[in-house]
This record gives structure tokens, C-alpha cells and sequence, in this order.
């Protein structure tokens, strides 16, 4: 596969502390046009905890090796050894300064690890190991220092130069800018940044708590500039949740953040200098979606939360990955359950789970969230690592309460800051404060695959008696075939038919929702005074990442949709009632009675509209997703899966016309600005729209025509724009409106991303033809990963229908599109690769395609990253 590449195993068991700490690192960068020359002077000391050698072996990979002296002598080549991906010297003093220069090329580095550049601007990016790539170091998390950096540039070259931390002293010295920069708190190499280029600023400021003042400032490009207000405004309500909810105050006079075109991920945590991807920082209404508006908020806030979760308090090796994601991830999640609606928020993290991370968690690249081994650390920022990580910490927080877990989170914070330790630690906190037992519970970070509840229940009308039996079970994943009892917290209440019912157990009455802890492989409760037959309500609020099988009656679920508090479950149940729809028509069987009950409870809804939460109704309409439905099978077919979705689709708009389109015209002028309502209604409406345009009728193709020109922002316009492209009978329309949209937007590049995406994603035709052009347009850019994503990701991840194509020429097309990505970005060519990786989760003729352009890759030579992804999934045993 890759004969040059050994792909040594990093493991978890073999994890040693440092042998040398790193007290303080001095760095002076010279930027040159075509290379930069970095010097470094580090501070070494034993690590007093750990001596068993006199060498010291640093990383360091792609650099060029100028000089290198410790204390003031000069070494020769007799003192030390370079490798590819080391720099050893040999019998090095107890404590001493090493002093180094190297030279890179940024303009070449196309991996956009370590430091790059993106349309001029000078930047890094060195989570998880990008560090050793500027300079030799000890390059791991558990080595944290105190940082200085010089920049320097000619004069004039460069308006802004930044570092993490107070910017110490900005001069001019013999037609050369010197900018100095010092970060006060200790940290790893991973969070170090750099930033030069000429950009725009916005600037405000933020009183913290304890009345210190902050300036916050977002770095652009000039015309970017006022797209910035939305993100400062998230920005500083992050600041203020994060003191409120979790008594976390900001640490240093100054938060920055610049956004980048040419960006592997969404945004980068470095200390007091956050690097985003501008999609996850430009927002106006005008060119951004709703959507959009939400992920900046919620990405901002994010970055920002790592400041302490991540930052002060860090990982002692990568492994421990989640401790700082997972935990991170739940708590950007709260904050935009605040400040939004909270059954939305939790929908949407459902939603990926499921259609995401049980796909991973069921393939070969499944892991635990702590992982025990890793060929490439890139490959596991992973939704397992950071959505399952952050459903771990939700069970954690519940299981302790509000109360509890703040005050162990205050423990974690303050027993740990300025240290890199792991997810035991974290554990271990919850348990002082609580004095509860977690062992059992930790599995959740060792165990990979998603557990399964086998849950059955029987009525006794004569004894008043309600029992519920939980059955576990584990299936197996690579590398783990044995699994433990896991400890599964499952909230629940039971409906009767006047609501809720008192939840009586032996006697005692718990209230009208419990959580039950299902800890043995078998459990029954017993609940009693149980007057008529109930419906469970199981799972609320998804309080484990588990799949839970009930066979549930046609009319409890339609009870659950019309009449549980848990807008959550509401939507759940709506998703198990449109699943059993599908899933009868997949497998040829009768489904007219289910299908007749749909349509009647969506009616009812539709009919209804105003009496609720018009953003839960609009996800309540959403079919289950392929993935989703494709996971349920142990072999699944997907031209089945596709033709059946969308048959049903467009048997629901035809049978619910009147409604859908009452519910789009009521809609039409309540939606003006970026309020919460105002949002939904836009989402509820637009729905709608896309259900009518199922429909081969030119009076609703004019309504999207209608909505696309008048439209006054990019939801609508966008919105209108898909429900024709993705319209079959649209063809002409579309046309027209692709035209005239890329036309009015051609000079932002997010909105011709989008532009690219909707065409790729488009579920009927030639689409692989379409994307093979699209690769040629003059819009598009290969180097940039957001147009990857927008044209090659979107039509590999986001279009089911048509990159499962029976001819299996999207599969050979996808492998092709990765080796010659691969060479140039490791990282994004081997996220890409997820789809041909569940090859064997489908029936065998897909399989074979699938595998067929799996191994057409393996014939390349392949970076560690691709490597890893490809061999794991070629040994998978079926
Ligand atoms: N640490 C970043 C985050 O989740 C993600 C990231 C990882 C960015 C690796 C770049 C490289 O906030
Ligand atoms: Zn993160």
C-alpha cells in the first residue's frame, strides 16, 4: 500500500512522561517572501520524575537544520542524530538552553499543518502535532512552557502580527517591523500561533466578573469586516455564560480571533489567538443561512470554552482527546440550548449521533472514547471523540445534578489548572464530590460500539401492575469482541390518558419521570397503582447514546407525537413511527395502515401549526435520513433505501397539499430578523416548501421561483434555490436560478460554496457528471478545503441517492479524487474516505464496488493518515 511508510502504532499502554520539561521558549520568526527562518531557545530541564536517559529526542519533520548550540557551544554532527522525524542529542547537561534555527517554506506547505499560507496570510495550525513542523521540540501535551515570540518582518509587509498573549513591544529597526509577544500562562506546543498578513479589525471590549476589562478582536479581510458583528455578539455572550453557568472567567487583557480561507477544521483553540475557518466566523444576513448563524455562535463559543477546558486545564496525551472535546462539546451544546430552543438543540445533536457516530461506532474505525491506539492522531477528531465524548459528560452531569456537578467541575478546574492530565481525572472528580461509585460508568470511555436496550413490558389490569424489562447488550467492534456490562442512565415516564402517571416502585412514589439505572444485563421494574394500560415514554431527552428497541403500537406512537412534554421524544416518536413506515417498504412488505397514520398525525400537526414550536414541527416533517435508515440493516441495499425515501416523501406532499401549502402562505410575512421565532418560522416554512416542490406542478414551482427572487435573506433565497434544484421536474427553473444566483454571489466565496454543495447534493441525475464539472469551474479551488468539502464531501456524505449509484463509478471516483488530494492534504483526503468505509455494512454488490475503489487506492502510495483509514478498512472480517 505504501511500501516507504512504516506505520508504527502509538499505544496508550505505552505511555512514559516526558524525560525533559521544557521551562521557557523563546521564538523568533523571520518572515522572508519564499521561506522562513524560526530560532528557537528553549529552557531544558530533567523531568525530575523520570530520568533514564542522557539523550534528549526531539520531533521534528520537514525542517531544515541551520545550526544548533547548547548553552553557548556549538554542536557537530558527532553530538547528535537526525532522523525523518527526530532530532536526537546525545549526553545533554541537567539543565541547559538549546539554541536552534531551522528554515521552512510556508508558501509550499499545502497539508496546512504547522505554519502556512492562505491567500497571503501567514498562519498555524499545530493541535494535534503541527508544532514539530516549525521548529525541533518536545511536541506533546504534557510538556507545557511559558512562550515568547518575536516576529519579523520587513517594513510594511505586514500591518498585523500576532502571537498568543500580551504583545510585549512593537518596533522598527533597520527597515525591519519587530513585534514581541508574550504568553504568561504555560502551555503545549499544540496551542501555539502565529498570524501575519494585512487585516481589518473589529473591535470591543468585555468587563469580566471581576471587573477587568478585555478587548476582544476579530481579525479579517478588509471587506469581511462588518460580518464580524454577529460572531463579537456570540463572542461575548459566551463570555458571560461561561461565568455564570460555570464560574469561568477570561485570563488575559486580550482575545483574538482571525478568520482564514484555507482551513483543515472549523477553528483552532491557540491561547488568546483563535484561528477559524471564516465560515465559522463570517455571518450577515444577507449572504448567510440560518444554520450558518447558529454554527458561527455555536463554534465561537466553543473555541472559547477551551480556554479552560483544553487550555488551562489540557490533555496529558492524546488519547485523552475527549477530555478536553467531549467535555467542551457539552458545554458549547448547553450554552446554545440557552440561548435557543433547547428540544431543537437536542435534536440536532440526536440526529448526528445517530446518523454519524453509530455509523462509526458499527464500522471498522470504531473506538472508544479514549482510544487505546492510534497510527495517525489526525484521523481521531472523530464524532465518537468529540459527540459521543460530550453525551458522556451529559450522563455524568445528570447523574450527579446540577448542583453537583458544578461544584465537581469547580474542583476539576481549580485541582488541575496549569496541568495536562486525563479522562480519569475528570471521572474522579465527579466521584469525590458526589461519593457515588463510577466504575462502571468509566466504560463509557474504554468501551467502543453503540449498546443496545432490548426493552418489552407487560400490563396486569387486575394487579394494577406496569413491569418494564431492559435487556443490554454490546456488539462487538474491532479489536474488542468481549463486552462489559455497561452502566446505561435511562430517564422515562409513562403516559395515560389524561398525561403523565405517578411513578409508584415498591410503594414509594418517585414523581412522574425517573431515571432508571440499568447496570445488570437484565432488569425488570415494577411499577405499581397503575390504573389503565400506559405508553412508556423511554429514553427522554436521549439520556444515554444508546439504540433502544420497544415495539411500539401504531397509536402509542401517535400518542407520544401529539401529547409528550419532552419536545425531544415528541420528535423521536414521529421518527419511529416514519421508520416503521419505511422500513415495511423496504422490506416489500404492506404499509398502507402505517402509512395512513402518518399522514393523519402530520395532518393533525399541520393543521395546527401555530399551537407549537414551529423549529420542533419542521424537524418533526424531516424523513429519517438514508444513513440513519441504512444503519438499521445489517447488509443494506441503498437504491431500495433511496427510492423508498423518496416515494414516501412524495406521497406525503401530495396527500398533504392543502395543508403544507396553507402552512407556507400563513408563514409568508412573519419572518424578519434573527430572533428565535423568526428563524422558525423561516425553517417551518421552508419545509413546507421543499415538500410542495415534490410535486410536478408549476403553480408551486413558481412559489419557490417567487420566494428565490424576493427573497431578502440567504435562508430564504437558499432555501428556495435547493427545493428547485433538488426538485426533479424543476430542471428548467433550477437552471435559471443557479445561474442567477451564482451571478449575484460569485464574489463571496461561502455563498458559492454553498452554491457548489447544493448541486452536488443533488438527489436525481447525472450527478457525477456535474461534479466532474464542477471540479473545473473557475470558482473552484482545489488547495482550499472548503471547496472540497463543498463539491467532493457533499456529494460523497450529503447525497446518498446518487453516489450510491448502482454503477459503483461515484465510489471509483471518490478514490480517485483522495489519492490525488492525499498528496498534497493528508488530512482532508483521509476525512473523506468515511463513506467507502462502511462498505461492508451493504449488500454485496455495493460492497464489492465499494471495496473494489478501496483497494484501487491502496495501490497508491498512501500518507500515514490515508494509510490508516484504508487498511482498517480493507482487514475488516465480514
Ligand atoms: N481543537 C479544535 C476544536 O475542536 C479542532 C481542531 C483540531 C482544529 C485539529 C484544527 C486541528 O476546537
Ligand atoms: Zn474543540
Amino acid at each position: 500500500m505504501s511500501a516507504s511508510t512504516a506505520t508504527p502504532v502509538t499505544r496508550l499502554a505505552d505511555y512514559r512522561a516526558p524525560e525533559f520539561l521544557i521551562e521557557k521558549t523563546h521564538l523568533t520568526f523571520e518572515l522572508h517572501e519564499g521561506y522562513t527562518d524560526v530560532s528557537s531557545r528553549l529552557t531544558i530541564v530533567r523531568n525530575p520524575k523520570n530520568t533514564k536517559t542522557n539523550d534528549l529526542a526531539l520531533h521534528g519533520e520537514q525542517l531544515e537544520l541551520h545550526s544548533l548550540a547548547i548553552d553557548e557551544r556549538s554542536l557537530d554532527s558527532g553530538d547528535y542524530q537526525l532522523t525523518p522525524q527526530n532530532l536526537t542529542i546525545y549526553n545533554v547537561p541537567e539543565r541547559f538552553v538549546l539554541h536552534c534555527s531551522v528554515r521552512i517554506y510556508p508558501e509550499k506547505n499545502t497539508a496546512l499543518e504547522g505554519l502556512y499560507c492562505s491567500s497571503g496570510m501567514y498562519c498555524t495550525q499545530c493541535e494535534a502535532e503541527g508544532f514539530r513542523k516549525i521548529t525541533y521540540y518536545l511536541d506533546r501535551p504534557d510538556v507545557m512552557s511559558e512562550f515568547e515570540t518575536v516576529i519579523i518582518a520587513r517594513e510594511g509587509a505586514f500591518s498585523t502580527m500576532l502571537s498568543n498573549g500580551n504583545c510585549l513591544s512593537d518596533t522598527v529597526h533597520d527597515g525591519k517591523r519587530v513585534v514581541h509577544w508574550h504568553d504568561p500562562f504555560k502551555k503545549p506546543s499544540y496551542l501555539f500561533a502565529l498570524v501575519a498578513d494585512n487585516l481589518a479589525c473589529l473591535e470591543d471590549h468585555f468587563t469580566t466578573q471581576s471587573g477587568r476589562d478585555v478587548l476582544l478582536q476579530i481579525y479579517t479581510e478588509a471587506k469581511d469586516r462588518e460580518k464580524c458583528h454577529f460572531a463579537m455578539q456570540s463572542l461575548k455572550r459566551a463570555m458571560r455564560w461561561d461565568e455564570e453557568t460555570y464560574g469561568r472567567e477570561y485570563d488575559l487583557d486580550r482575545f483574538m480571533i482571525v478568520a482564514v480561507d484555507d482551513f483543515n477544521m472549523g477553528a483552532m483553540e491557540n491561547k488568546g489567538l483563535n484561528i477559524f475557518n471564516t465560515s465559522c466566523v463570517l455571518a450577515h444576513p444577507a449572504s448567510t443561512t440560518d444554520a450558518a448563524f447558529q454554527r458561527v455562535e455555536g463554534v465561537i463559543a466553543h473555541e472559547y470554552f477551551h480556554n479552560w477546558s483544553g487550555n488551562r486545564v489540557t490533555c496529558r496525551d492524546w488519547f485523552q482527546l475527549s477530555l478536553k472535546e467531549g467535555l467542551t462539546v457539552y458545554r458549547d451544546s448547553e450554552f446554545s440550548a440557552d440561548m435557543n430552543s433547547r428540544a431543537v438543540k437536542r435534536i440536532e445533536d440526536v440526529n448526528l449521533l445517530r446518523s454519524v457516530q453509530f455509523v462509526e461506532d458499527a464500522g471498522p474505525m470504531a473506538h472508544p472514547v479514549r482510544p487505546d491506539s492510534y497510527m495517525e492522531i489526525s484521523n481521531f477528531y472523530t464524532v465518537t471523540i468529540y459527540e459521543k465524548g460530550a453525551e458522556v459528560v451529559r450522563m455524568l452531569a445528570n447523574i450527579l445534578g446540577p448542583k453537583l456537578y458544578r461544584l465537581a467541575t469547580d474542583l476539576y478546574f481549580s485541582r488541575f489548572d496549569g496541568q495536562a492530565v486525563t479522562c480519569d481525572d475528570f471521572v474522579q472528580c465527579m466521584e469525590e464530590i458526589s461519593g457515588r461509585d463510577l466504575s462502571q460508568f468509566r466504560l463509557w470511555y474504554s468501551q467502543a460500539g453503540t449498546p443496545e436496550l432490548h426493552i418489552s413490558d407487560h400490563y396486569d389490569a387486575d394487579r394494577q401492575q406496569y413491569s418494564l424489562t431492559l435487556r443490554q447488550h454490546v456488539p462487538a467492534t474491532p479489536g474488542q469482541t468481549e463486552k462489559k456490562l455497561m452502566h446505561i442512565p435511562v430517564k422515562m415516564a409513562l403516559y395515560g390518558n389524561q398525561g403523565t402517571l405517578n411513578l409508584v416502585i415498591d410503594g414509594q412514589n418517585k414523581g412522574t419521570e425517573i431515571v432508571l439505572d440499568i447496570c445488570q444485563e437484565q432488569q425488570t421494574i415494577v411499577f405499581e397503582q397503575v390504573v389503565e394500560q400506559p405508553v412508556p415514554s423511554l429514553l427522554r431527552s436521549f439520556s444515554a447514546p444508546v439504540r433502544v428497541f420497544y415495539d411500539y403500537q401504531l397509536d402509542q406512537l401517535q400518542k407520544l407525537i401529539l401529547l409528550d412534554s419532552d419536545g425531544f421524544c415528541r420528535w423521536d416518536a414521529m421518527q419511529s413511527l416514519m421508520r416503521i413506515v419505511l422500513s415495511k417498504a423496504i422490506d416489500g412488505k404492506g404499509y398502507q395502515a402505517e402509512q395512513t397514520v402518518l399522514i393523519k398525525v402530520l395532518r393533525q400537526l399541520l393543521a395546527d401549526y401555530a399551537a407549537m414550536d414551529a423549529a420542533l414541527l419542521a424537524y418533526m416533517l424531516d424523513l429519517p435520513n438514508e444513513p440513519y435508515l441504512a444503519s438499521l440493516y445489517e447488509k443494506a441495499n441503498p437504491v431500495t433505501i433511496s427510492r423508498v425515501r423518496t416515494q414516501l416523501q412524495h406521497e406525503l406532499a401530495t396527500q398533504l397539499q392543502t395543508e403544507l401549502l396553507n402552512c407556507y402562505q400563513s408563514l409568508q410575512s412573519s419572518a424578519i430578523g434573527l430572533s428565535a421565532q423568526a428563524m422558525a418560522a423561516r425553517s417551518l416554512r421552508n419545509r413546507t416548501l421543499a415538500y410542495l416542490l415534490q410535486i410536478d406542478d408549476a403553480r408551486y414551482r413558481g412559489l419557490a421561483q417567487q420566494q428565490f427572487s424576493q427573497a431578502e435573506n440567504m435562508t430564504d433565497q437558499f432555501a428556495a434555490l435547493r427545493a428547485l434544484v433538488h426538485a426533479e421536474h424543476a430542471h428548467t427553473e433550477a437552471q435559471t436560478a443557479l445561474q442567477s444566483f451564482y451571478q449575484q454571489w460569485q464574489h463571496e466565496s461561502l455563498v458559492v460554496n454553498m452554491w457548489f454543495q447544493v448541486q452536488a447534493s443533488r438527489p436525481w441525475g447525472d450527478v457525477l457528471q456535474e461534479v466532474r464539472r464542477l471540479l473545473q469551474h473557475e470558482a473552484f479551488d482545489a488547495r482550499n478545503p472548503n471547496k472540497l468539502r463543498a463539491v467532493i464531501a457533499a456529494f460523497a456524505n450529503q447525497n446518498f441517492t446518487r453516489f450510491h449509484d448502482s454503477s459503483g463509478n461515484a465510489y471509483q471516483f471518490l478514490a480517485e479524487q483522495i489519492a490525488g488530494i492525499d498528496q498534497r492534504n493528508p488530512q482532508i483526503a483521509s476525512r473523506l474516505l468515511t463513506p467507502l468505509t462502511h462498505w461492508h455494512r451493504f449488500v454485496d454488490k455495493h460492497a464489492c464496488l465499494m471495496r473494489k475503489a478501496l483497494e484501487s487506492l491502496s495501490q497508491h502510495e498512501l500518507s500515514k493518515d490515508v494509510y490508516e483509514v484504508v487498511s482498517k478498512s480493507l482487514n475488516k472480517a465480514h
